[in-house]
């Protein structure tokens, strides 16, 4: 190969996350893209697996997984390595790694977790650095930075440790949402994903039941005003200079895009969105403004509400670790830009290295 030895890829996935099954996926994917003819002249992958308990497995236990020769939820007791030892990281074998691909979705890897640890081995890392991440997690503090910088969104309230036991918190909740924001209200998770955690609410005896289950995955609850809205989703690759993708629209069956339609349905997906040339440049502007607002580069998937009476833009929020399963957006924008996954990857070390 051209300009020395293989670059080692230490691909982390799976994660003590609600989103594990969906890193596993993702991980997949991109396992197979770095493995495919092309860049097997380039790179060799050492697989790193950390299952639901937070235990990290060893490269062969964890290729396994990837080539589906053992599934992921019979590791439940095998833990290698003990993570109450403060270097633990001296039982993982990582020193062949040249560059880390983390794909940990969600909270324990996405929020910014996995980047600090990877900070301490000296490697670098596909993907942004602990801030970004951190703040590409949680919804509360993003919606808060673009609001300073008036980049429009929809209508919010944040909710930060209330005690929903208390009756009295309770009507002071509901009496706030109900003043504030016209129904249909959507209740989250700050930090979540996969649309997990999240109810639509439509009236006011069902607001309750739905902040319980927000609080459940985070103490942090954000309620949204809910608008009639088309989803377009853009990719980021890059690092001083940011690329954007096409733009693309995700169409689905249900009321609205939760994990089922997510994961399990057939979506129409039209890249390029059939949007006008005007509110194609906005989103692509408004996708890099805010990823440097959040200090995000590396890759980035951001997404955007449409409402549809109004065709008014809504920045709604970005993923750092965007989903790479065989539904996801991230790898179909960039193959409709021009880079196919097998590109795509390799293109995303290249800027980890800033080649
Ligand atoms: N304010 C809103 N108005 C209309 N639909 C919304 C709103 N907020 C969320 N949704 C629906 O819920 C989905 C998931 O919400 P999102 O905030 O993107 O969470 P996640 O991080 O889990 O993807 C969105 O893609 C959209 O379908
Ligand atoms: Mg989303």
């Amino acid at each position: 190969m051209i300009g020395g030895k293989k670059k080692c890829i230490g691909l982390i996935f799976g994660g003590n996350s609600n989103e594990h099954e969906v890193s596993i996926s993702s991980a997949k994917t991109v396992f197979q893209a770095f493995n495919s003819e092309i860049n097997q002249e380039r790179f060799t992958v050492h697989a790193f697996y950390i299952n639901k308990y937070g235990n990290w497995l060893d490269s062969d236990s964890s290729e396994k997984i990837l080539i589906s020769e053992i599934e992921n939820n019979k590791t439940k007791n095998q833990e290698i390595f003990n993570q109450e030892k403060i270097n633990f990281l001296e039982g993982i074998e990582f020193q062949n790694v040249d560059v880390w691909f983390p794909l940990l979705h969600g909270f324990n890897g996405e929020d910014g977790s996995i980047h600090g640890l990877l900070r301490f081995t000296k490697k670098p890392l596909v993907g942004c650095g602990i801030v970004g991440s951190a703040l590409g997690m949680d919804k509360i503090l993003m919606k808060t930075i673009f609001s300073n910088l008036e980049i429009p969104q929809v209508n919010y309230l944040a909710f930060q440790n209330e005690d929903l036991n208390n009756k009295q918190v309770q009507k002071k909740l509901i009496n706030e949402i109900l003043k504030k924001l016209n129904f249909p209200v959507f209740v989250k998770p700050s930090n979540s994903g996969s649309s997990l955690g999240i109810s639509k609410v439509n009236k006011k005896s069902e607001i309750l039941q739905a902040l319980e289950k927000a609080r459940e995955i985070d103490p942090r609850i954000l309620v949204e005003e809910g608008l009639e809205v088309r989803e377009i989703e853009c990719g980021i690759i890059g690092n001083s200079q940011l690329s954007t993708s096409e733009i693309g629209e995700v169409k689905y069956k249900s009321d609205w895009y939760d994990f089922n339609s997510k994961y399990y349905s057939n979506n129409e997906i039209t890249i390029p969105a059939e949007i006008d040339t005007k509110t194609t440049k906005e989103v692509k502007e408004i996708a890099i403004q805010s990823c440097r607002a959040l200090n995000i580069f590396g890759f980035a998937r951001v997404d955007f509400f449409l409402e549809k009476s109004s065709n008014k833009i809504l920045l709604n929020e970005i993923n750092t670790i965007p989903g790479f399963t065989k539904n996801s957006m991230f790898p179909m924008l960039w193959k409709a830009s021009g880079l196919n996954i097998e590109q795509l990857v390799a293109k995303l070390v290249d800027i980890s290295l800033d080649l």
